[in-house]
């Protein structure tokens, strides 16, 4: 691939081709040397509000880089956002600020229920729900989810009967991470009585939450869905995939239980470090005045998700429901008879993640925030390889 084949005018900074080669960026040193167009972990290639750059230079020409703590200002910010998004009232106290939310998904699973409980999740999922249960010493259960009327969905007759098993913590991806779903407040709601008939503490990872792609829907957070739900709920929020800053590692836990919050907090103790200054300065940026920046994002994010959505829909043997939230599709290539489509399709120039790691061999994740011409070039790598090959 060739830097000339990607540089378009610059009007926007989603339409400059920015190289990310030779950055120390995981994504892209996966295949440096190669001729591989990097899709696969959840980082656009895009850069974030240019009031986070400005905030991070002038924090650094303070030159003083001690410890520090989560500014008022910023507490202040997420709590208003939080009411203005969803009319939720978090009080400050409820915040526990973390350096990434992969340590509440496992913190959460330390905090809840005892060693050898069960752990409740459905598949495909985002990879840490699968391992953080047996880091833990706990066990995991899992329930597939299915496709009904073109979209993935929770199987709730399973999930009650795992449920009712020694279960004391389901752990759900809202919007869901690989299949891109958003659930309804009706799945929800289902999910949440389950939950509460089983007495299980749900942990909400809400990290897509502002990457909503379809205009006419608003994220539901699981803790808004009533007093009884947001007492048993342990929601995990971060700006980092929204406005791509997740090497700056600033996440939050809000509980409101204290409860559950005292032993969120005594699972911490010693181990988790606090978050750099730098994710705090960034956050706060990211929070304040970007509105304008996330709704052009999520515009070229939906001409993406279509143009991926188009190609894979003409294709033969795969398919792809629409993608409701996040940037990442979720493609079925079990009917190709593959043995590794994600083997196959690299030696084709594209890079994608692996089902398997998710809980479902034969189906591929795509990651769609990326600039159009490097899409559309990876599109037509697969759609080549994929109708040339030989049955
Ligand atoms: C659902 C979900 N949770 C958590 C994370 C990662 O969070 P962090 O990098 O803050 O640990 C990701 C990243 O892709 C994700 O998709």
């Amino acid at each position: 691939m060739k830097e000339k084949d990607f540089q378009v005018d610059t009007k926007t900074d989603f339409q400059q081709f920015i190289d990310r080669r030779g950055t120390d960026s995981i994504k892209w040193a996966r295949y440096a040397g190669r001729d591989v167009i990097p899709l696969w972990i959840a980082d656009m290639d895009f850069t974030s509000p240019k009031a986070v750059a400005d905030a991070i230079c002038r924090r650094a020409a303070h030159g003083i880089f001690g410890y520090g703590r989560p500014p008022e200002s910023l507490v202040n910010l997420f709590v208003q956002r939080m009411e203005r998004l969803y009319n939720w009232k978090v009080s400050p106290e409820w915040i526990i600020w973390l350096p990434g939310l992969v340590t509440g998904i496992n913190l959460a699973c330390r905090a809840v229920g005892k060693e050898g409980d069960m752990v409740l999740t459905t598949t495909p999922v985002y990879p840490p729900f699968l391992s953080a249960p047996g880091f833990s010493r706990r066990r995991l259960a899992t329930v597939e989810m299915h496709i009904e009327d073109d979209r993935w969905k929770m199987d709730f007759d399973r999930l009650e009967q795992a449920a009712a098993q020694d279960t004391s913590l389901f752990l759900l991806c809202n919007p869901h991470n690989p299949t891109g779903r958003m659930f309804t407040a009706e799945e929800l709601q289902e999910l949440a009585r389950i939950c509460t008939r089983h007495d299980l503490v749900i942990c909400s990872d809400e990290i897509h939450c502002d990457l909503i792609l379809d205009p006419g829907r608003k994220h539901l957070p699981t803790a808004c869905l009533g007093k009884e739900v947001a007492k048993r709920t342990i929601t995990l929020m971060a700006p980092s995939k929204t406005f791509n800053i997740p090497g700056l590692g600033c996440s939050m836990a809000i509980i409101s239980d204290p409860e559950l919050r005292r032993r969120f907090k005594a699972a911490m103790a010693g181990i988790v470090p606090d978050v750099n200054i730098m994710g705090f300065v960034a956050a706060e940026a990211a929070f304040k005045d970007t509105s304008a920046w996330l709704a052009e994002l999520l515009s070229y994010l939906r001409a993406n998700h279509d143009l991926v959505f188009d190609k894979i829909d003409r294709l033969p043997e795969i398919s792809m429901q629409p993608v409701e939230a996040t940037y990442l599709a979720w493609i079925d290539l079990r009917r190709t008879g593959l043995a590794d489509p994600v083997k196959f399709l690299e030696k084709a120039g594209v890079g994608l993640s692996d089902g398997k790691d998710f809980g479902s061999p034969g189906f591929v994740r795509l990651n769609f925030g990326c600039h159009r011409n490097l899409l559309e070039k990876a599109l037509e790598r697969m759609t080549c390889a994929l109708e040339g090959r030989e049955r």
